[in-house]
């Protein structure tokens, strides 16, 4: 059969990957955590490789394989063959992510990478541009919002249950010049496809947004 494919997109925050593991886990499907892909794509290349011309990025991007194995929360996200760990978690290795997602090599690449992915599994795509660019034909796509404030305020909680305590107004700096960067790039900016189903979370809680989610999802599926 061909795979089903839900997209999830949204600010950072906003938490994406807490629902979309849940969703993964009650649709019995995989959980594709894009910005994972990004965020060890800059891990690998280093600080600094987004000034780098195209040409060195790509040759640099010509030894990167992603592979995705497991289903549900237990999906693992894997590059060359080695999962992916929490060291790209920081907000420093996301704005990391953001600068290296704004160079079309990078975005190409991934592109190719993510929908290769989508070709055998169906997925959880969690990201920025899943409704827009890499599954537009996608039958049921999410774009989650919330206010900046509890976005930080998430994000705050779930570095702390890493063990990777932030500073809450440092954080809400960092968070907001990573949208903006992400809202206003040329390519693949962070936007709502015009298909899909827009919640702002702001003030519904993670057992609420989940149910309207799955009750949306099962309408089209
Ligand atoms: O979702 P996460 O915070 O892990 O994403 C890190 C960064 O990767 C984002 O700020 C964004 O710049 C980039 N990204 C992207 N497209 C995606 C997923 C992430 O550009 N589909």
């Amino acid at each position: 059969a061909t795979p089903f494919i839900i997209t999830l997109d949204g600010p950072a925050g906003v938490g994406k990957s807490t629902l979309a593991k849940q969703l993964a886990d009650h649709f019995e499907i995989a959980y594709l955590d894009t910005g994972a892909m990004f965020r060890a794509t800059a891990w690998k290349l280093g600080e600094g490789s987004w000034n780098w011309d195209s040409s060195r990025i790509e040759e640099a991007l010509k030894s990167f394989s992603f592979t995705l194995s497991g289903s549900g929360s237990n999906s693992v996200l894997s590059l060359n063959g080695v999962p992916l760990t929490n060291d790209i978690r920081t907000e420093t290795v996301g704005m990391w992510a953001s600068n290296v997602a704004k160079i079309p090599a990078v975005r190409a690449f991934q592109k190719i990478a993510q929908r290769k992915i989508g070709e055998t599994t169906s997925l959880i795509a969690e990201g920025r541009d899943m409704g827009t660019v890499i599954f537009p034909q996608a039958p049921c796509k999410f774009f989650l919002d919330a206010d900046l404030e509890e976005r930080a305020r998430r994000r705050f909680s779930q570095l702390e249950e890493m063990g990777k305590p932030a500073d809450m107004s440092e954080l809400l700096d960092q968070i907001k010049a990573r949208d903006d960067q992400d809202r206003n790039r040329k390519e693949a900016p962070l936007k709502a496809a015009d298909d899909a189903i827009i919640v702002d979370t702001t003030t519904l809680d993670i057992d609420g947004v989940f149910e309207k989610l799955v009750a949306e999802a099962k309408k089209i599926s």
